[in-house]
């Protein structure tokens, strides 16, 4: 869309992507790549990869990826055209005109069908939407800031916001395709939002894209309906209130899972609150906070569900190189009851109380065992001494470790002895669970056995060492692909991977011998590899064994 194809193509031709990546970072050649420490998000270990005969960056720390565009995007934060401008002119081009393709009109229309749509609700609410008026109120919801939220009210009939854009030329089609209008079973069109608040969700540029509707009835199918998706609306990508957040002064973003959540809080002075709309946190959404905050608290549920969804979103920021510290609500279900319940006053403390992930989970344990007996201390430092075996560096285990054995008032050795006990127990659990994995057929594994990820940590670290693997020996789709990625132009790899990169760079820190251990990762491998393979005769056997009668019988 915009510019012309050709143009884009001559940009990212033209374009020295180590030079230009030179400008915000030092890349170092190893073999056919350049890598660098990541200009996108904080790392000690490079993860940052430059191929020069593509033009392409992939980051495996935060995976950030793409081209010049993308990267200048990123690096300047602007948006895809100012990037285009912006590289043309460092290469002294003429920028050609925007072309007015099809698909551009289309977005637009629907972009200005979304904004139509977000008036008519809102002039509804302060006319037939007196009774949602009265739901605000009742929720503690100021008019000044539903305003700055743009709130609406969709009426409680079939046709009002069809008749109403109707009259100002937006076809029935054109509300289908906004998702705005639902098809019924004998074709018919209908409002897809009846009877309910509408909160409008914006892109970045304060756009509408699409609308969150609370149900004013208990007795709709759903308390939230949400719009479909469209050419303007991916919920994989979008943060309610981002566009608000953005320009927030305060140094983090609040993260939780409510539109009233969110509304809540920037009524009571935190307009750095966002939410997922309704599904869980993606790395599409990790990485757009990563652009713009290096920290985040999470304010999600107190319940079961909302504590899960904690522990995944924490896993997603802190690999996408955000901060994450978690908020304990106490006496309330979510944001918005705490606030009524005790004030911004009291939040605030809260978000001062908030602690990362590491030292919440010491905060369950503390809390399910209080150290104030010595059975309890017991207790508290079994549980503990687990969650720190499970730390993937020494020096977090060394910071959580002292952090313990200052609460129970023990010895700091003791407690790393203990830890390095836990540690050395995990790993001899792992290595067994590879014994019995060889025995498996290769189809049950689903995570990859140590010998290949051992591999692939030396190769990546000493890419010039010769090895006699091939992709066909990886048994798990994960490292399969990282030793691809090896050779393959990097924007090809998957999260999972990129994130099994990370880990294994975290993990398998200073190998000396790294030839010697690759020699033996190889043996391993290969080996398996054989086992497995034996593994597959042996039921092919035994499908032969089960045909070959019937067959000779129809023969005969
Ligand atoms: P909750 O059920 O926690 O509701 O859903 P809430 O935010 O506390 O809502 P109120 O206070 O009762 O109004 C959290 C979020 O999950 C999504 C919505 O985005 C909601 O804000 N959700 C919830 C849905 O998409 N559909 C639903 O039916 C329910
Ligand atoms: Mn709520």
């Amino acid at each position: 869309m915009g510019f012309p194809e050709r143009f884009l193509d001559e940009l990212t031709v033209k374009t020295d992507m180590i030079a230009l990546v030179s400008n915000y970072t030092q890349p170092v050649r190893r073999g056919t790549r350049w890598f660098a420490r990541c200009p996108f998000h904080s790392e000690k270990t490079p993860s940052f990869t430059v191929t020069p005969e593509s033009g392409l960056f992939y980051c495996f720390g935060c995976q950030a990826g793409g081209g010049p565009i993308q990267f200048v995007m990123r690096a300047e934060n602007l948006e895809f055209a100012d990037a285009v401008r912006f590289l043309a002119a460092r290469l002294g081009l003429a920028v050609p005109e925007e072309d007015d393709g099809a698909f551009k009109v289309k977005r637009e229309r629907l972009l200005e069908v979304n904004r139509m749509a977000a008036r008519w609700y809102y002039e509804t609410l302060s006319g037939e939407g007196e009774r949602c008026a009265e739901y605000m109120r009742g929720r503690g919801m100021s008019p000044a800031f539903a305003r700055r939220f743009g709130l609406g009210y969709a009426p409680d009939r079939w046709d009002g916001l069809m008749m109403a854009l109707g009259a100002r030329g937006v076809s029935n089609d054109e509300l289908f395709h906004a998702g705005l209008a639902s098809r019924g079973q004998k074709g018919g069109l209908y409002d897809a939002f009846r009877d309910r608040l509408m909160f409008p969700i914006f892109d970045l540029r304060g756009q509408v894209i699409g609308f969150s509707g609370r149900a004013l009835s208990g007795e709709a199918a759903a308390k939230y309906k949400n719009s479909a998706e469209s050419p303007v609306y991916q919920k994989r990508g979008v943060l309610y209130a981002a566009h608000l957040a953005r320009k927030s002064e305060k140094p983090f973003w609040i993260l939780c899972e409510g539109n009233v959540d969110v509304f809540m809080l920037h009524q009571a002075g935190y307009d750095n609150a966002v939410a997922t709309c309704g599904t869980a946190l993606t790395d599409m959404q990790a990485r757009l906070i990563a652009r713009h905050v290096s920290e985040t608290v999470l304010a999600y549920d107190a319940d079961a569900a909302g504590q899960n969804a904690t522990g995944k979103a924490s896993s997603l920021l802190e690999a996408a190189g955000v901060k994450v510290r978690v908020l304990r609500l106490r006496g309330a279900k979510d944001p918005d009851e705490f606030i009524r319940a005790y004030g911004s006053g009291a939040f605030d403390k809260l978000i001062m109380d908030s602690s990362n992930h590491t030292e919440y989970r010491l905060s369950l344990i503390e809390g399910k065992h209080p150290p104030d007996s010595d059975a309890e201390k017991l207790e508290y430092l079994r549980e503990a001494t687990l969650l720190l075996a499970g730390l993937p560096t020494q020096g977090e285990r060394f910071v959580y470790g002292s952090r313990v054995a200052k609460r129970l008032g023990i010895s700091e050795k003791a407690v790393l002895k203990d830890v390095d006990i836990a540690v050395a127990k995990r790993r001899r659990g792992a290595e067994k669970a590879e014994q019995a994995q060889t025995l498996r057929p290769r189809r049950q594994q689903n995570s990859a056995p140590l010998a290949e990820e051992k591999a692939l940590a030396i190769l990546f670290r000493r890419p010039e060492l010769e090895t006699e693997l091939s992709a066909a020996d990886f048994t798990n789709e994960e490292t399969r692909q990282l030793f691809l990625a090896r050779e393959t132009p990097p924007h090809t790899m998957s999260a999972g991977t990129a994130r099994l990169y990370a880990k294994l760079m975290a993990e398998h820190e200073g190998l000396d011998n790294d030839a010697a251990a690759l020699k033996d990762c190889e043996r391993r491998i290969k080996e398996r590899a054989l086992l497995a393979a034996g593994d597959v005769m042996a039921k092919y056997k035994r499908y032969k064994d089960t045909k070959t009668p019937k067959e000779t019988r129809d023969g005969s």
